[in-house]
């Protein structure tokens, strides 16, 4: 179990490190991520480079027994890299220069900036590849933060590039993007520019390439970093810090060329209810690597400094957040940051070691923590404990969010619904691709497919066909990867299996709107009301059971919800997007029917209860006590768990038989 943060001694004189070394002993630290941000210190000017002071921090640590995630670097490059170099410089879509000052100030497509981050890297990896202390390296940080996409002319160049080696003739890629409509017909690749700033909306395709390209040329930055380390003959495993589910990164590609999955994730304590989307981003990390155990690579010891209002962490809140890491499948918890700053931007950003010192609460806890992650006996890896998965698809997220729809849809938060539902019923769940292999699951949920590839609706059908159960909710297979309606409709692929077809789509008007219409969908049936969002779909049963009937407005009496029976497959359809307390309804009733249990039944609704191998976490997330009584023995106490009362933010360790 790894225990630490990032580290930034180049913020400090080089005396205040050897207490350092001694107060992250005193924390039970075992690894730090060391020099994320120092490629100014480290190049003071191009081809001219200082490790000494890096030699001596790594040697000094490595005395204190301490292991070093060592970082690349190369996510903040100097001024006189930027004033050499200003090419190197991202802009936005209206050709605004994104100028140095902050971080992040670089185009992923300059040539100019990989050769520069290329260079570093391999100095690096050079020097340090052998050193003992050295036992992970840290590419580059949260790629795509802050700058979400780049516009410049190197991402034109790059754009271009990609466009061609993808479609190989611009004919092809006149046809896949639609571009006779609005004039928009391509001589060559030279005519195409990233969707820079224009009168009206942009070609969808267009956009969506824009975003695929996008996710890829940070990939490529990441795997040109990963192919110099390897090439050095560096054999310690090699990340990158994600953000959870991110938009612009794909991460089920990124998956795969990372070693082991790292995350930083700050749920707001402000909002009582950010530990649900603590436990969604721990289930999809888990998700993107399955049977390899992930690490919490930073969150906050207390309050951060980034939102507009920035709440302490309550009295045990942070172990709390920590527990449901590792509960979900973590093997090491890690800080931004070890020590907190004196100054720059994130001065008021809570760290390990407090501003204010070793009397604070905050360091008080970062200690105990450290001592019981120490303490505790070695955990099974997860092993697929759910039984339900979520269908998670970075590039239908793309094409969903493209303008000009029926509805303005947010795909995040509609996947997090179905979560939420299911995490309050204590439900384990995974996040898969519709493409994956399914039967290990016996539901699957598959929130707005709006652009599904036929890999991924033989992955469904084949799904429902070996006896899963399937829900499909509205605006689900629509498109093709090219963002074009598919022949003869709508529901193309999945209509057989769901056993209806999809006449037209009912957008809802927003609640409080101008114009008269309706703003909700109510849905009847024998498992209780459930209030529809968003849309309202006109759908016809072929085959399919109808379940629900929307009971009021334009589509009164008309099938909502229905059922179709394949051998012993199920497939369901939704024809609208429930709210909360709706798709709590609606998963209540799938679990029952596919038999599936809880992680522990009866918790009440502060409670959460996760499982890896044969360990269950439950944790208090609220703010006043519970009583439980609890399976199994009690992993810390060494001694049948039995009836407890849990205090706000404990938590219980369970073997269970
Ligand atoms: C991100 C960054 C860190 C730091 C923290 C602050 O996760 O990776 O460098 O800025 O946010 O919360």
């Amino acid at each position: 179990m790894h225990y630490g943060g990032d580290y930034n001694p180049e913020q400090w004189p080089e005396d205040i490190w050897p207490e350092d070394v001694a107060r992250m002993r005193e924390a039970g630290v075992t690894m730090v991520s060391l020099g994320i941000f120092a490629w100014s210190k480290l190049q003071p000017a191009e081809g001219e480079f200082d490790f000494g002071w890096l030699d001596r921090i790594i040697d000094l640590l490595h005395e204190g027994g301490i292991a070093v995630d060592l970082a690349t670097a190369t996510a903040s490059p100097p001024p006189w890299a930027t004033s050499t170099y200003p090419e190197m410089l991202p802009q936005d879509e209206n050709g605004s220069v994104y100028w140095p000052g902050s971080r992040q100030q670089f185009a992923p497509s300059s040539p100019g900036y990989r050769r520069l981050a290329g260079e570093l890297v391999s100095r690096l990896v050079e020097r340090y590849h052998e050193h003992p202390a050295v036992v992970m390296w840290h590419v580059n940080n949260e790629y795509g933060c802050h700058l979400n996409a780049d516009y410049s002319d190197a991402a034109r160049d790059a754009f271009r590039v990609w466009l061609a080696d993808k479609y190989g003739t611009v004919d092809a890629l006149n046809e896949a993007w639609g571009t006779a409509f609005w004039s928009q017909l391509y001589g060559s690749f030279a005519e195409i520019f990233p969707p820079r700033k224009a009168p009206y909306s942009h070609n969808p395709a267009q956009l969506l390439d824009f975003h695929r390209f996008t996710s890829d040329a940070l990939f490529e930055c990441y795997l040109m970093e990963k192919r110099i380390i390897r090439a050095a003959g560096a054999t310690q495993p090699i990340t990158t810090n994600f953000m959870g589910a991110f938009k612009p990164a794909d991460y089920w590609r990124w998956a795969a060329e990372m070693d082991v999955i790292t995350d930083d994730c700050y749920p707001d304590p402000n909002d009582p209810q950010s530990f649900r989307a603590g436990a969604f981003q721990r289930d999809l990390m888990r998700s993107l690597k399955p049977g390899v155990p992930w690490l919490l690579m930073e969150q906050s010891s207390n309050a951060l400094s980034w939102r507009p209002t920035n709440a302490p962490k309550s009295p045990g809140q942070m172990r709390a957040l920590s527990m449901q890491a590792i509960a979900r499948g973590a093997d090491g918890i890690l800080f931004f940051q070890w020590r907190q700053s004196r100054s720059g931007s994130e001065k008021f950003h809570s760290a390990m070691l407090p501003h204010a010192g070793t009397r604070t609460r905050t360091w008080r806890e970062i200690v105990a923590l450290g001592d019981e992650l120490a303490g505790l006996p070695a955990l099974p890896a997860s092993s697929q404990e759910a039984r339900v998965a979520i269908v998670l698809d970075w590039e239908n997220w793309w094409a969903l969010e493209n303008p000009d729809h029926p509805v303005v849809l947010d795909y995040l938060s509609l996947v997090q619904n179905w979560h939420f539902a299911l995490h309050q019923q204590n439900v384990q769940v995974d996040f898969v691709r519709a493409s994956a292999d399914l039967s290990g699951y016996q539901l699957v949920i598959a929130p707005q497919l709006y652009l599904l590839r036929a890999d991924g609706a033989a992955g469904l059908t084949a799904f429902v066909e070996g006896g899963g159960h399937l829900l499909v909710t509205a605006f689900s297979d629509l498109v093709d990867e090219d963002e074009r309606f598919r022949p003869e409709g709508y529901l193309t692929q999945l209509g057989p299996l769901l056993g209806i077809w999809l006449e037209d789509f009912g957008a809802l008007v927003a609640p409080g709107a101008a114009g008269a219409g309706q703003s909700t969908a109510p849905l009847g049936s024998p498992l209780g009301s459930v209030t529809g969002t968003f849309l309202a779909e006109e759908i016809h049963p072929i085959e399919a059971v109808v379940l629900g009937e929307f009971t009021a407005g334009r589509l009164d009496g008309r099938p909502a919800f229905t059922r179709n029976d394949v051998g012993a497959g199920r497939a369901y359809y939704l024809a609208t997007i429930p709210d909360a307390a709706g798709a709590v309804t609606i998963t209540a009733h799938l679990l029952a029917e596919a038999g599936i249990e809880p992680v522990l039944p009866g918790l009440p609704i502060t409670v959460e209860a996760a499982r890896r191998g044969d360990v269950v976490t439950v944790i208090n997330h609220g703010d006043t006590p519970v009583d439980l009584v609890l399976p199994g023995t009690d992993l810390q106490r060494d001694a049948p768990a039995g009836a407890v009362t849990l205090a706000p933010f404990d938590v219980r360790l369970l073997r269970l038989p």
